[in-house]
């Protein structure tokens, strides 16, 4: 028994906020540093009555359709944020409510960055187990609500979106090989240090972040990951078609590109449009790849991500 990714989809809110936008709501940055340092040239933003079950709902149902399925076939919902609808319950069970279906197990997966990779890693194996036979895995953030905009360090670097997939078992290899990994002790360099206590907010409602320690480590587990997931399956890099990185910093997926030997004319990028979705970036850059034709069925796609925790993972798959 396989998993194979049935179906893709993706939702990013309209609104979209250029860094000469940034600039001109006071944040003190220019587009040049933004580009330079990141590769990010504009993120959306959602609209103050979209949460990220809203978000999730328009991506999922774009995933549904493409995979030709009716919603009530899905017995299993995976969805991974960091910045869910409420403290209770899952942003899982609200997407499942909005679907229309019920029945199905849903929770969500808290791997910040790291989490679609982690929640597609954790889908896969329930299928693989026989227990559940089609799963419909998400990356739905809406973090700007947790950015500071006094801070210029984080608030420029993260957007909205959601991205979906259609997880089925399948007699075809589908996900060949994954690696999951944290590291607590790390957890200081990149944290929403905050929590609800008597209805108040106690500590740091905002991200909060070591830009150049999270660098570092990114670039270093990136590489290690992506490398043991390719021993995994006895392949080699040069066997990968698509890597398909969480979207945070150009500058990093060029190094982790470099790292594996790829030329980047093999490497998904959206980081330039969407900015860093934190959950969804994966799905959205594999979707938005799907969508303009560039990921076909049968390529091997490397996903990968990274992420506050710190966490980190790989997924090698069979489209
Ligand atoms: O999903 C995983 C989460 N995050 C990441 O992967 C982010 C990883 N880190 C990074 O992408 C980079 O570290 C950043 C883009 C966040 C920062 O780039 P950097 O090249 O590491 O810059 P830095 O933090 O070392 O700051 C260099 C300078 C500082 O000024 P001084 O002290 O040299 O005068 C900062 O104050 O750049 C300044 N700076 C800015 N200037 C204009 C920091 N943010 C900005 C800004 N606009 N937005």
């Amino acid at each position: 028994m396989h998993a194979r990714i049935t179906g893709t989809g993706s939702y990013l809110p309209p609104t979209a906020l250029s860094n000469n936008d940034l600039v001109a709501r006071g944040v003190d940055t220019s587009d040049e540093w933004i580009v330079e340092r990141t590769g990010i040239r504009s993120r959306h933003i959602a609209d103050d009555g979209q949460q990220a079950s809203d978000l999730a709902l328009a991506a999922s149902l774009k995933a549904i359709e493409a995979a030709g399925i009716p919603a009530e076939k899905i017995d299993l919902i995976i969805l991974a944020t960091s910045t869910p609808d409420y403290v209770f319950p899952s942003t899982a069970c609200l997407l499942q409510a909005k679907l229309g279906v019920s029945g199905a197990a849903a929770f969500d997966v808290q791997a910040v960055c790291s989490g679609f990779v982690y929640a597609l890693t954790v889908a896969e194996k329930f299928i693989r187990s026989g227990s559940h036979r089609c799963a419909l895995v998400v990356g739905a953030e809406v973090f700007s609500r947790i950015l500071d905009w006094n801070d210029r360090g984080t608030c420029v670097l993260f957007g909205d979106g959601a991205g979906a997939v259609v997880l089925e078992a399948s007699s075809e290899p589908g996900i060949l090989a994954s690696a999951l990994h944290a590291d607590g002790s790390h957890h200081g360099i990149l944290e929403v240090p905050g929590n609800i206590c008597g209805g108040k907010v106690v500590g740091q409602p905002f991200v909060k972040m070591d830009g150049p320690a999270v660098f570092k480590f990114a670039v270093k587990v990136l590489a290690e990951v992506a490398q043991e997931v390719l021993d995994q399956a006895g392949m080699e890099a040069a066997a990968i078609n698509w890597l398909i990185p969480h979207q945070a910093n150009i500058r990093i997926i060029q190094s982790t590109a470099k790292k594996l030997g790829l030329p980047m004319d093999k490497v998904i990028t959206t980081v330039d449009r969407h900015g860093n979705t934190s959950a969804a970036s994966i799905p959205l850059a594999l979707d938005s790849a799907v969508r303009s034709g560039r990921v076909r069925r049968e390529e091997i796609l490397m996903l990968e991500g990274v992420g506050g925790g710190f966490t980190w993972g790989a997924v090698l798959l069979k489209f």
